[in-house]
């Protein structure tokens, strides 16, 4: 019995291990669940790389259904909805990124319907960027009395274009006088008011009215200043669009040399410049001082003095016509504005948020060539070099007594009298 006692005992305390090791077991089996729910053998990144969402989660051991199981199912679940609206938030960021793409693909396309071809970029030294862009093709229907008076004014297809009415008639006949001298018979005035339309017709200008049922024409009559500008902006627009290039011009200007000669053609927009010098003419960086930034208390900017919307080429392209319309609206709708300062800012404020700006080519002229009156008044008569030097043109721009002034660089220039500019104090008086 002893025996069997002993064996009893041995066989009971055999029982109690066996309880013992499955009571570990299952606890070591409870831990393991709580501690890697997804399992022993997968590694950490290849817990983060599957698929993440709320039909992942597993009941991983059914037999463990404590409170601290649910309560590591809610956290689980908890985290996951945080991975769900990161993960949102990333496909939000791609989809954002894909919009850019498409858009920046839907530009190349429309750059090459535009441009033709795509190119290679050529070695180091060589490349250029397209700044001569194409020009529309011309559409008679626009206007084709116009086109009618163009086809016998133009040469190459280019033109002077001077808008008149009849209290510019003195400085409109030195004007036109001076381009007759220098040989130059591609130049149209457009006439607002008949005594202009008579004027030209009896010296042999040649001359065009707009038709009085056109909209546009109401406004140059009934308009204040500001509409009156946006006129010539308007205007210039059909010039364009039957595909003429334009060499728009003020009536306060002098021609000495004929300026056909003397452009590039290679821009949207040529123009003079307000400017007198290098560096205002040609754009610099114009260092602003904050001395209180301390190490950082040089700003740079970029400067260069506005071109002179009195005395610009323009060719007829999409960029050119899109910068007339600009300019046209803004001076339609804003009061006051002024007509320089808006087609400067058109031309050279660049894209921002919720501005997109132009894209058009520009130059600026030779300041000694199409000289402005500062240039000459303040500088050029006074240097014994540049006084020899014969300009394109004059555009007595800065001066009030315009006539007397044209009519003193006449004098100077053409009919050789040195002393013709020196009465003129260097501003107005
Ligand atoms: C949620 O994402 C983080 C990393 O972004 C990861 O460490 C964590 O395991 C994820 N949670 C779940 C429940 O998948
Ligand atoms: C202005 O620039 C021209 C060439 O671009 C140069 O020949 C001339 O010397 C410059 N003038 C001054 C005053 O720097």
């Amino acid at each position: 019995m002893a025996v069997v006692g002993r064996r009893d005992k041995a066989q009971q305390s055999l029982r109690s291990r066996i309880a013992i090791a499955i009571v570990i077991g299952v606890v070591t089996g409870c831990l393991i669940a709580f501690y890697f729910p997804h399992g022993l053998i997968l590694s950490y990144p290849a817990v983060r790389s599957r698929p993440i969402g709320v039909s992942n989660i597993q009941v991983d051991s059914s037999s463990c259904e404590s409170s601290e199981h649910i309560k590591m199912l809610k956290s689980e679940f908890v985290s996951l909805s945080d991975n769900n609206s990161k993960l949102k938030k990333q496909i939000r960021d791609l989809k954002h990124k894909l919009q850019l793409v498409e858009q920046g693909k839907d530009h190349a396309e429309n750059q090459i319907l535009v441009l033709g071809e795509q190119h290679k970029a050529g070695p180091f030294g060589t490349v250029k960027a397209l700044r001569t862009s194409p020009t529309v093709v011309p559409d008679k229907s626009v206007n084709p009395r116009l086109a009618q008076i163009l086809e016998e004014v133009a040469v190459e297809k280019e033109l002077i274009v001077a808008l008149a009415n009849s209290n510019v008639k003195d400085t409109l006949e030195v004007w036109f006088s001076s381009i007759k001298r220098v040989g130059i018979s591609n130049y149209l005035v457009i006439a607002l008011d008949d005594y202009i339309v008579e004027f030209c017709k009896s010296n042999d200008v040649p001359v065009y009215k707009r038709d009085p049922d056109k909209g546009i024409d109401a406004v140059g009559k009934t308009g204040g200043n500001h509409a009156v500008s946006g006129l010539k902006f308007r205007i210039l627009r059909e010039f364009l669009q039957l595909g003429y290039s334009v060499l728009l011009s003020d009536v306060d200007i002098v021609y000495l040399q004929n300026p056909f000669n003397h452009l590039y053609r290679d821009s949207d927009v040529e123009s003079m410049t307000d400017g007198h010098n290098n560096m205002t003419a040609y754009g610099y960086n114009d260092v602003f001082d904050e001395p209180e930034m301390g190490w950082a208390r040089y700003a740079h900017t970029m400067r260069i003095w506005v071109f002179n919307s009195g005395f610009f080429y323009i060719r007829p392209t999409i960029a050119s016509i899109e910068l007339l319309d600009r300019v046209a609206d803004r001076l339609a709708r804003q009061e006051n504005s002024w007509d320089q300062a808006v087609f400067n800012e058109e031309l050279f404020f660049p894209s921002h948020p919720g501005y997109d700006g132009l894209h058009a080519a520009k130059r600026t002229m030779d300041f000694y060539m199409f000289m402005n009156s500062k240039v000459l008044f303040k500088t050029v008569r006074k240097d014994d070099k540049l006084k020899k030097l014969k300009p394109v043109i004059v555009h007595v721009n800065y001066h009030p007594n315009k006539l007397e002034r044209m009519k003193a660089v006449v004098e100077f220039y053409v009919d050789g009298k040195r002393d013709a500019l020196d009465a003129f104090p260097d501003g107005s008086e």
